[in-house]
């Protein structure tokens, strides 16, 4: 039928009609072509985290640049009525927009495909230990969220129950989101800490033997880097962990050297002596974030020396700060590093987290690690403003601690914004 339209109208070239139907054929074959490929860029076009915010005019892309007009302009924008006015989703608005799934996932866009064969091929395990929030862990989630990868979320015991329940839907409606078997109540500075991330490990562990690495984080992390990027490091680490490991200061060896006791929700010294840690490694000093091998994992779980190290950390300070530290020392562990003060490993070496410390923050030219925070300090730790980002997005880690969109919701909409877009147009190779 094609082709007798094709004789009716283009009449004196019948004597070649072979040949025109070949060319007629390219041409609708390209055009088939032509029209896939902008409906692919066209999918990719409402993934974007850009115009999410109507009420905002402020340009990310200049604030990533460092734009200095554009930074104070965000820190005005923040302080005016209407802003502070927009509405924030609670607890109950995600159980109940969790109810129904296909709804929910579109709305929030998460990324329900593998980018590519690379990252589907190399699956992350994340352990998330939360406590409040919500909003802030819905949108830290959609953008690790790839369906290869495995996702455990502890919630503290003592976390309202609307908030374990709004976690609760989010998880349901995915099938590689769950919510860790065992709760713990955290106290600060406490065992629970690593005991909530300790029971993400077991269940992540037993939930799948696909995943090659294990990243722990707490709700007020937020990533640097796409999935893409993450995967490609891990696999130049060749089997092995990043994470800080340095000589223990000797002002910190009273963490370890005293019992310590939680007395009506707080972490006390009881003043009694404790015997020594039952290895021959000295105590590490490093913090609560990991990036760890699944056969670093498989060994914490089920080495009988290390279980007893992990038996007798329960009753120290802030044992988060020099476990994972230390065990990273035993020559034993996979991926281990000597435990010569040579093989110490910075927070700035790591990748596994960048955080601004008040003590440390300087100028840069003059020897300082890193430029003074453009947020605000809670507990001498800086949770980011807008005038940070051009300055991390720079560094090698993963993820960077802390966000919070109370403090600074562009510092979070631009950096989500920026790592959306680099995930959906970074090219394969
Ligand atoms: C945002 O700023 C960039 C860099 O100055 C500019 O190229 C872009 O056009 C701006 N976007 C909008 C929507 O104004
Ligand atoms: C739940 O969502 C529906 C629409 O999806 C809305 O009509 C209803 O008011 C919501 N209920 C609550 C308690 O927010």
């Amino acid at each position: 039928m094609v082709r007798r339209l094709l004789r009716r109208k283009l009449g004196p070239c019948q004597t070649k009609p072979f040949f025109l139907l070949l060319v007629f054929t390219l041409i609708i074959c390209f055009s088939i072509l032509t029209i896939h490929e902008k409906s692919d860029s066209l999918n990719h076009r409402h993934l974007e985290l850009t115009r999410e915010n109507p009420h905002s005019s402020i340009n990310c892309t200049k604030i990533l640049l460092g734009d200095k007009e554009e930074i104070q302009n965000a820190k005005l924008t923040m302080l005016t009525v209407n802003f502070r006015n927009l509405p924030q989703w609670t607890n109950d608005d995600y159980i109940n927009r969790t109810k129904d799934c296909a709804t929910f996932i579109k709305t929030r866009k998460y990324i329900m495909e593998p980018l590519s064969k690379e990252e589907a091929e190399f699956p992350i395990a994340y352990s998330i230990v939360v406590y409040h929030k919500i909003e802030m862990l819905d949108r830290l989630l959609r953008t690790i969220y790839t369906p290869q990868n495995y996702y455990c979320i502890h919630v503290d015991k003592k976390s309202p129950e609307s908030f374990l329940a709004a976690v609760k839907g989010i998880a349901s409606c995915f099938n590689n989101i769950f919510i860790a078997s065992q709760l713990e109540n955290v106290v600060y500075a406490s065992w629970s800490r690593v005991q909530a991330d300790i029971n993400c490990m077991r269940d992540l562990y037993r939930q799948s033997s696909e995943w090659k690495y294990l990243i722990n984080l707490c709700g007020m992390d937020f990533p640097i880097k796409t999935n893409l990027e993450i995967i490609r490091k891990l696999k130049s680490l060749v089997n092995g962990n990043s994470l800080e490991t340095e000589k223990m200061p000797s002002h910190k060896e009273v963490r370890w050297k005293k019992h310590y006791e939680v007395i009506e929700g707080k972490l006390k010294n009881t003043g009694k002596d404790k015997s020594l840690p039952p290895i021959e490694t000295p105590i590490f000093s490093g913090s609560a974030y990991f990036v760890v091998s699944r056969k670093y994992v498989e060994y914490v779980l089920t080495n009988g020396k290390i279980l007893k190290f992990i038996e007798w950390a329960k009753d120290t300070y802030s044992p988060d700060e020099y476990l994972w530290a230390t065990i990273q020392r035993i020559p034993e562990v996979p991926g281990a590093l000597s435990s010569s003060n040579k093989y110490d490993i910075s927070d700035m070496h790591a990748v596994a987290r960048f955080v601004k410390w008040q003590y440390l923050e300087g100028d840069v030219f003059k020897g300082a690690p890193y430029p003074p925070c453009n947020g605000i300090h809670v507990r001498s730790v800086c949770i980011f403003g807008v005038g940070d980002l051009n300055w991390i997005l720079q560094q090698h880690h993963f993820f960077a601690n802390k966000f919070d969109t109370d403090v600074d919701s562009f510092a979070v909409q631009c950096l989500e914004e920026h790592l959306r877009h680099k995930a959906l147009y970074q090219m394969e190779n």
